[in-house]
């Protein structure tokens, strides 16, 4: 019986230095971030994102995004994140605090997309990427997310928002291929995704 007593308060004192380690002591160190307001513009970082990217997050969640692409860039240095582009700087904790969810990931079988909005600014690139990624990169392994996309018959002069492409791509005659409102808020969503702005915990020639 006093065995008993000992193993289920050992228990009780096990998780509760679990949590103390992994919850509350992170709760009190980032717990109160806030955004960071730029005195000299009246500006606040990181700066929040729009509703339809908001929505677009949501997608990118949906779809399963997070399990090839990270959104972590590491210190120049401590990797090569920096030599490939995918940021000049680390990425903090107070990058993410707008977000209800987080991506940061645990794996790279493609891109890193922290910084993807300031790599790629045009929305019909990332249209045609999530299209046919084998449109931009012969043989890519990355899923094509055409369900996103309809394809319609062409009605008088067709819609301005018709995707433009490429050769073996393209619908039969007299058809089009628009995007679907999932497909505009999850591109609105990946040009969102930058940190092209300072932090004072990490100046951005760290
Ligand atoms: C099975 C793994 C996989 C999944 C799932 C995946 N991707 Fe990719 N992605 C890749 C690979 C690999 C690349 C590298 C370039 C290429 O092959 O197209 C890539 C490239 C990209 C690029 C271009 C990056 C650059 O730096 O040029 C974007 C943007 C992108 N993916 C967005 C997405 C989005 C959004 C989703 C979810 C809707 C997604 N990916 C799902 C594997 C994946």
């Amino acid at each position: 019986m006093n065995r008993l007593l000992v193993i289920v308060f050992g228990i009780l004192i096990t998780i509760a230095f679990s949590w103390v380690g992994f919850v509350y002591s992170s709760y009190l160190q980032l717990g109160g971030l806030e955004h960071h307001e730029d005195e000299m513009s009246g500006d606040s970082f990181p700066p929040p994102r729009s509703g339809i990217a908001q929505r677009g997050s949501l997608v990118y969640r949906e779809m399963g995004c997070v399990y090839c692409h990270s959104q972590q860039v590491r210190r120049p240095g401590y990797g090569a994140d920096d030599e490939r582009g995918w940021g000049d700087r680390q990425s903090v904790a107070r990058d993410y605090i707008g977000d209800r969810t987080v991506f940061p990931g645990i794996r790279r079988i493609g891109p890193d997309l922290m910084t993807i909005g300031g790599r790629e600014s045009s929305r019909e690139w990332f249209h045609l990427q999530l299209y046919d990624p084998r449109i931009h990169t012969e043989g890519s392994t990355m899923p094509s997310y055409r369900f996103l996309y309809v394809r319609r018959p062409v009605v008088g002069e067709g819609s301005p928002r018709a995707l433009d492409l490429p050769e073996g791509y393209r619908p039969p005659e007299g058809y089009e291929v628009v995007p679907t409102p999932r497909a505009d808020a999850l591109v609105e969503y990946l040009l969102s995704l930058r940190m092209d702005y300072d932090l004072p915990e990490v100046p951005a020639d760290d």
